[in-house]
């Protein structure tokens, strides 16, 4: 599922930029401050209705505008075109699926995307919640019923914390019982995808490590070997005491290991972002295996992260993926030997525009 056209209006630095991409990869060059992280900002904020860069999608808006809209055309596997939107203003966030009003989840899956970015790396001294973010945003994509079941969790997760922080216990039942129902759903799709996932991640560790001993250990966030609801009662007195539920999907975590050994405490600063660099291109290839959805991967600052030999590695990678790619660096040169790729095209980002070849 490629782009096919993609139209960004009052983003950061870029006013108006218009950019028919290629289906495969996208060299974006340019210069400091040129606009090219605001370019995949742009295709980043059209799948997720958020920014990596920011918490407020607001202050991506250009200075000089009150809004900012990014438009694409989007072709699918099946050779459907569809067009997608979002017009983000001071005040609300509206999103267009072929002129008709749609949802955020509806706008993620029709654009897949996988980021991949300095911040990426510090998965694995980040805090559970940040694995488990994007542990989730692969279910998303591999099951259709892992966001209902996931909505379902987290109101009942709420409401059941709210009723612990008033001592309300004569409701908690209720709600329990639901916790119960959904969190249990959660819990396996999660436990699933890990099992469809470790021998992708595994393949690509062995690509970009040339090691074989590397390991994914899930932990539910409550020993799921025992009966969920024993371990809620058991918890009782505690989550009472402190205002939430300890126990449950929502403290769920991912470990990865190397020879037995805890990657984030072993490994070398490089080789763990060749870790988590198989680990997201594992999903990026799981995501692939359904034919109807295929991602897109950006990837901003090459050169900040990898040396030249995993660069080409990196590259050689990509290119025999079917999938669509934008890559940013400062220099060409820095791609190394370009002749190894057989499709691809170079853009050259100069403030906040580009120069279509
Ligand atoms: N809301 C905004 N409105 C206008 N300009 C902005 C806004 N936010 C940031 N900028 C500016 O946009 C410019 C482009 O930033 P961007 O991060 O896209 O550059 P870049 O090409 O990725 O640079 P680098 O190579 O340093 O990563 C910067 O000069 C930045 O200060
Ligand atoms: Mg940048």
């Amino acid at each position: 599922m490629p782009l096919i056209k993609l139209d960004i209006f009052s983003l950061r630095n870029i006013q108006a930029l218009s950019l028919t991409p290629c289906p495969q990869l996208n060299l974006l060059i340019g210069a400091n401050a040129s606009g090219k992280s605001s370019l995949l900002e742009a295709i980043f904020i059209l799948s997720r209705s958020r920014s990596f860069r920011t918490s407020q999608l607001k202050q991506a808006i250009g200075f000089e505008s009150p809004e900012l809209i990014i438009s694409a055309q989007n072709r699918y596997q099946n050779g459907s075109v569809a067009t997608l939107g979002i017009r983000v203003d001071g005040k609300q966030t509206e999103i267009r699926i072929d002129q008709q009003h749609r949802q955020r989840a509806d706008l993620a899956y029709a654009l897949p995307v996988q980021l991949i970015h300095p911040k990426s790396y510090q998965l694995l001294d980040a805090g559970p919640q940040t694995r488990r973010e994007f542990l989730d945003w692969g279910i998303f994509n591999h099951h259709p019923l892992f966001l209902p079941a996931w909505r379902s969790f987290s109101k009942a997760l709420q409401q059941r914390n709210a009723l612990l922080k008033t001592r309300q216990t004569q409701q908690l039942m209720a709600w329990n019982k639901e916790l119960i129902q959904y969190g249990i759903v959660v819990n396996q799709f999660r436990q699933q995808y890990i099992t469809a996932l470790q021998p992708v991640f595994l393949e690509l560790a062995n690509y970009f490590l040339a090691s074989s001993s590397i390991e994914l250990r899930f932990s539910s966030g409550w020993d799921d070997q025992r009966d969920y609801a024993e371990i809620l009662a058991g918890d009782l007195m505690r989550d009472l005491k402190y205002g939430f539920t300890h126990s449950g999907p929502h403290r769920a975590d991912f470990l990865t290991f190397h020879d037995k050994r805890l990657a984030k405490d072993y490994l070398s600063r490089g080789q763990q972002k060749l870790l988590m660099l198989a680990l997201m291109l594992a999903q990026v290839s799981l995501l692939n295996q359904n034919a109807a959805n295929r991602c897109i991967i950006l990837i901003d600052d090459l050169s900040a992260e990898l040396d030249l030999e995993n660069k080409s590695k990196l590259l050689k990678y990509l290119a025999q993926l079917e999938c669509q790619v934008f890559i940013t660096a400062t220099s060409l040169e820095e791609f190394g030997d370009l002749s190894v790729l057989n499709q691809y095209q170079v853009f050259h980002v100069k403030q906040g525009d580009v120069e279509q070849p």
